[in-house]
């Protein structure tokens, strides 16, 4: 690099663009240099420099990051970790099922959204759920151009590199449809994985808690020389975007993947219903033990592919699949001693500090406790759990971890309980601020009255507001953010504050610069990064406020139903709770319910919490919302109403793809009503729309209308 380098701050987007494809261009001959013909014509020195300069570029300009760029390639290691993908289409998780019962009750379910008979023939495939991280590997005209990790759903991390040392992933496809997206499983066997803690041991370095950490661990290496060295698996179990069908049935697919070059597992079962899966479950759950990889369930899906579009996806599950966990892992162990923490809504939650003790090859030293009833051994209705026996400091207690979800405690071993042991008295003040803590009636959770002064409530309002589903500010995560609310030369107490960084004077901004650990290189890029946030979707600046059962669902709802930051804002501020014409409004949105409302409304007329969030906007350039609805189709935006028998679908699936086509679904019809749906037997609903006006469709108009006639 020359003298005459323009900062990256300084860069425009043209500039940075036309920089982009000079590094990639020098990169990429520096590389053939060195691992093609092994002559390398510049410095590693300079070599890093270009690969520093690109990342920096790429970081502050995000959007120009180009799917083959030098940092997704081996040798890279971006400077501050992965970039982010969004993925075409969601990587969704799966609900669950412990029971026999409960897969019974998926079957009905599915029947009864279908209106299929019991006895009405319907397959289902049966797999393991393999315990390991899932990858999306995209291929367009059958060469590998991206992987990405799952992250929240909507956006993971770029980890191509990676992922293209891995053997069981075929870097060229042929006959393959020309945009493939598959999705499946990387995981590590636990041969593999005990020779790995040998090596990790002898070497010094730390040791794994278990396969599905240690494949975590090695395919989010920075270095993908690393995970090279690492062995991982891939197995394919589903795909994303594709340009053209894979097979009509989920079976079809995945031997059409196989035939591809994918590993796919060899368990998988084509089943009739509940008895074949629960009897395949159980051939599974015997082998388990000398499968040599972990699983820790089966999933269940529908094979006609037609149908699982029919029956679509929820939230963020799909209702043509579930995952039929195996039980939960136990072990018993003491409870050490119980400590409180302060969540950033004031909650006081107990926590159990426990002796360490393996559950399911999992150390466990934490569990939740939930709160005061939960430890004195009742459930929210004052009704006994566990028999009704209280937990106490230093007792034996057994925990348990299902899948992912924090450990908890399921029994209490009285015959163990010391002598002395007295019933927990639960905090009645905050143990970080003092201030009084109380329980609402109605509410099992202890808040804490400090509000704004309570130090524990500010670090987790702003470790909620740079989360990830909110500002989700590059460099500044949950650390950092404890680390500024604590320093008193450069401190960050509220939001607002982290857009001031940058002007404080220059002599306290020399302080962060020569902080340990730091640079000026690491504070440029977090200026950078805070200054990309200024522009801010509307959902994200809502969810970021992080305002009492307001959570990203809901601040989607609201932002599609306030469309700009001046409208909601007015809106929260003129709304009293319990009465006007605001109130109501707020209450009539589908999805707001009057324990929403009154916490948004309170916040917004809390004097101190009001301050600090117009503090904040001040700083920032709110993006208007897309309306609710505005999906490109005919019927969106527009109140329908079913009525009469349905022949081609049951009610619930009319209802879910009116509604997944922007429309607003209506119980009975009134002068809002855009359009009645009605098939044979209509009654009161059809009179009252014609004396209406409304107009009327029977079901096949309404199909071709929806274009599935
Ligand atoms: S299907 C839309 N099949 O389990 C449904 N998932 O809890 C996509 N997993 O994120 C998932 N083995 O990482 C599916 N045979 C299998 C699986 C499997 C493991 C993981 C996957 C997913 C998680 C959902």
């Amino acid at each position: 690099m020359t003298a005459d380098v323009k900062p990256v701050d300084e860069l425009s987007m043209d500039e940075a663009r036309a920089e982009l494809a000079r590094l990639e261009a020098a990169i990429a001959r520096a590389d053939t240099a060195y691992h093609q013909n092994d002559a390398p014509e510049i410095s590693d020195a300079a070599y890093d420099a270009l690969k520093r300069r690109n990342a920096a570029i790429e970081a502050r300009f995000p959007e120009l990051m180009r799917a083959d760029s030098p940092s997704t390639r081996v040798g890279a290691a971006p400077a501050e970790g992965f970039a982010k993908v969004r993925h075409a289409r969601r990587m969704l998780s799966l609900g669950n099922a412990f029971a026999p019962e409960e897969v019974a009750e998926f079957d009905a379910r599915i029947r009864r959204y279908l209106g299929l008979g019991p006895d009405a023939p319907l397959l289902y495939t049966a797999e393991p759920k393999i315990d390991g991280l899932s990858l999306s590997l995209r291929y367009e005209d059958g060469a590998l151009v991206q992987a990405a990790t799952r992250g929240d759903g909507e956006t993971g991390e770029n980890v191509t590199a990676n992922a293209r040392t891995i053997a069981d992933i075929p870097q060229h496809l042929t006959d393959a449809p020309a945009l493939l997206e598959v999705r499946g499983e990387v995981y590590m066997s636990h041969a593999d994985f005990a020779a790995l803690n040998a090596r990790q041991e002898a070497a010094g370095d730390k040791r794994f808690a278990n396969p599905r950490n240690a494949a975590a661990g090695s395919l989010r290496q920075l270095d993908p020389a690393i995970t090279a060295t690492r062995p991982l698996n891939f197995v394919a179990y589903g795909w994303g975007a594709l340009s053209a069908p894979l097979a009509d049935t989920q079976m079809g697919a995945i031997k059409r993947l196989h035939a591809l070059g994918f590993s796919t597992n060899p368990l998988t079962r084509l089943c009739d219903g509940p008895d074949q899966m629960l009897a395949h479950y159980a051939t599974i759950e015997q082998g388990r033990a000398t499968l040599g990889y972990d699983i820790d369930g089966v999933v269940y899906k529908i094979d006609d592919l037609a149908l699982q579009d029919r029956l679509g996806f929820r939230a963020t599950t799909p209702r043509w699949a579930i995952a039929h966990k195996f039980p939960a892992e136990l072990a018993w162990t003491r409870l050490e001693r119980i400590e409180i923490q302060v969540g950033r809504t004031g909650a006081l939650s107990p926590v159990a500090r426990l002796s360490p003790v393996t559950v399911g090859g999992v150390v466990v030293s934490n569990a939740t406790l939930h709160n005061e009833d939960y430890i004195a051994g009742r459930d929210s209705t004052g009704n006994p759990i566990r028999d009704g026996k209280d937990i106490r400091v230093g007792d034996w207690v057994q925990v348990y971890r299902a899948g992912d979800v924090i450990p908890k405690i399921a029994d209490v071993d009285l015959s163990k309980r010391p002598d002395g042991a007295r019933p927990y008295r639960f905090p009645t003040h905050c143990p970080e601020c003092g201030s009084e803590a109380i329980r609402e009636e109605g509410d099992s959770v202890r808040r804490c009255t400090g509000g704004m002064i309570c130090p524990a409530q500010a670090v987790e309002r702003l470790k909620h507001f740079v989360s990830r589903g909110a500002f989700d500010i590059e460099g500044l995560g949950a650390k950092q953010v404890e680390m500024f609310y604590r320093d008193d030369t450069l401190p960050i107490r509220e939001p607002a504050d982290i857009f001031t960084l940058r002007a404080r004077d220059a002599a306290t901004l020399a302080k962060l610069k020569n902080r340990e650990g730091w640079g000026a290189k690491s504070a440029d890029n977090l200026f950078a990064a805070i200054e990309a946030r200024r522009t801010i979707p509307l959902d994200r600046l809502i969810y970021a406020l992080g305002i009492r059962h307001v959570g990203e669902v809901s601040a989607d709802l609201l932002a599609r139903n306030y469309l700009t930051w001046t409208a909601f804002e007015t809106a929260m501020t003129q709304a009293t709770v319990g009465q006007g014409p605001e109130w109501d409004s707020l209450l009539s949105i589908d999805g707001v319910g009057q324990v929403m409302a009154t916490s948004l409304v309170t916040a917004f007329h809390q004097p101190a919490e009001r301050a600090s969030i117009d503090r904040l906007v001040a700083h920032l350039n709110v993006q208007d919302a897309t309306p609710r609805g505005q999906v490109d189709s005919p019927v969106a935006g527009k109140t329908v109403v079913f009525t009469g028998t349905l022949e081609k679908m049951t009610r619930a699936e009319a209802k879910a793809r009116a509604e997944a086509l922007g429309a607003k679904v209506a119980g009975s019809v009134s002068a809002k009503t855009d359009l009645l749906v009605a098939g044979p037997g209509a009654g009161s609903k059809a009179k009252k729309a014609a004396e209406l006006g409304i107009e009327t469709l029977d079901e096949d108009a309404w199909l071709a209308l929806i274009g599935d006639g």
